[in-house]
């Protein structure tokens, strides 16, 4: 971090700032008096807002009163979900590689990770449901999955988000859902297409939990303003939990991501437009370097190219960047399936991106750095 100079891929955000028509809502919020606590489960207006979104883009219809919670951000959606979920001695299946948070969340509960790898089969990453089945003990209650997948880009398909429901209903698990990248998605109908949610498979009475945020779609990262979808019995208790952690998110920050979700789609669209041509070009650079192998992803911002040989990603990061100034992520920071990978984040702008994959690219072929 203090090191200057460096090409900065290790990041889990866009380098773009918060659009202006966002920040103007804020100023607006705060001269119209949003400096007061709202309620622990979020402005009622944000909450309608977000029922119509489901409405609009899933065709499903949530009660924006008891099913809907506003949080100070995605991670706190995961915390909540998670602390009103485990008890102490529980035990939560987690998809990895993974965001690590989901598992620390767990820990931090008093509960324990189980962390469940996907395989890379034909290409693309797939869920090993004979390998969920084997983790499972009598303590086991949740299970938490990423799509799109921070760091796979890995998308769960139609079948998969079945599956992994009936497997839930059948061993009577929460199946928590982190679904923040959903609109960073490049194999739908058209650009700005979004994933479809979970929530379109499960009925309310299921024990589903979708967690979600402004930060990604909206470039507002640092804005902490996030929301999460539940059975209503889970929304009471996550909207007590609040109360006790953070009460509620910044009101005027509230107010302002009522206006992205409003006015936001141009600017998403534009966004998607340069994060696929980003994606794809360096999908072809690293396709040319020696040893990579990387699945082409259909969402978020991340490519997790495996290396041949690769035992200790952690050193080749530190390496890497020592010899040639490019910061990227080391594939062990994600768990169970993640050394021999490192995690590229290619919301970069091109100044960045272009070098830095030459740098790698240079660094491996000089065999003594592998
Ligand atoms: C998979 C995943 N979930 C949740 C988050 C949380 O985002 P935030 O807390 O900024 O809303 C992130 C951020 O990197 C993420 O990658």
């Amino acid at each position: 971090m203090s090191m200057e100079g460096v090409l900065r891929l290790y990041f889990g955000e866009s380098n773009m700032a918060t659009p202006d028509y966002i920040k103007r809502a804020a100023v607006q919020a705060l001269a119209d008096g949003f400096t007061f606590y709202t309620e622990n489960a979020g402005l009622p207006s944000l909450r309608r807002a977000i029922a119509a979104h489901y409405q609009r883009w899933h065709g499903v219809a949530l009660d924006a009163r008891s099913e809907i919670v506003i949080t100070a951000s995605g991670v706190q959606a995961l915390n909540v979900s998670i602390r009103a979920v485990l008890d102490p001695g529980d035990e939560a299946l987690i998809l990895t590689p993974a965001w690590p948070n989901g598992s620390s969340i767990v820990s931090m509960a008093n509960a324990l990770p189980r962390q469940v790898p996907q395989v890379l089969l034909g290409g693309r990453y797939a869920i090993d449901f004979g390998a969920l089945q084997a983790s499972l003990t009598p303590r086991t209650r949740l299970l938490l999955y990423t799509s799109p997948s921070n760091p796979l880009g890995w998308v769960a398909t139609e079948s998969e988000q079945q599956q992994l429901l009936d497997f839930c209903r059948q061993h009577g698990l929460w199946l928590l859902a982190d679904e923040v990248y959903d609109r960073l998605y490049y194999s739908g109908a058209k650009l700005g297409s979004v994933v479809p949610s979970i929530l379109r498979k499960a009925t309310r009475d299921d024990a589903v939990i979708v967690v979600q945020s402004f930060s990604k779609a909206y470039c507002m990262t640092g804005w902490r303003v996030g929301w999460l979808v539940a059975r209503s019995d889970l929304g009471l208790k996550a909207t007590q939990l609040n109360e006790f952690i953070i009460s509620h998110a910044p009101s005027f920050a509230q107010k302002a991501a009522e206006t992205a979700l409003a006015e936001g789609e141009e600017e998403l669209v534009s966004m998607l437009r340069r994060l696929k041509e980003n994606r794809d070009l360096c999908l072809s650079a690293l396709r040319q370097m020696p040893g990579v192998t990387v699945p082409e992803p259909d969402g978020a911002f991340y490519l997790f190219p495996k290396i041949d040989g690769l035992r200790d990603s952690f050193d080749f990061c530190r390496r890497l960047l020592l010899a040639t100034k490019v910061g990227l992520a080391p594939g062990v920071a994600f768990g169970v399936g993640g050394e021999g990978s490192v995690r590229i984040c290619y919301a970069a702008e091109r100044g960045i991106l272009e070098p830095a994959l030459e740098r790698l690219a240079k660094f491996l072929r000089s065999p003594s750095e592998r």
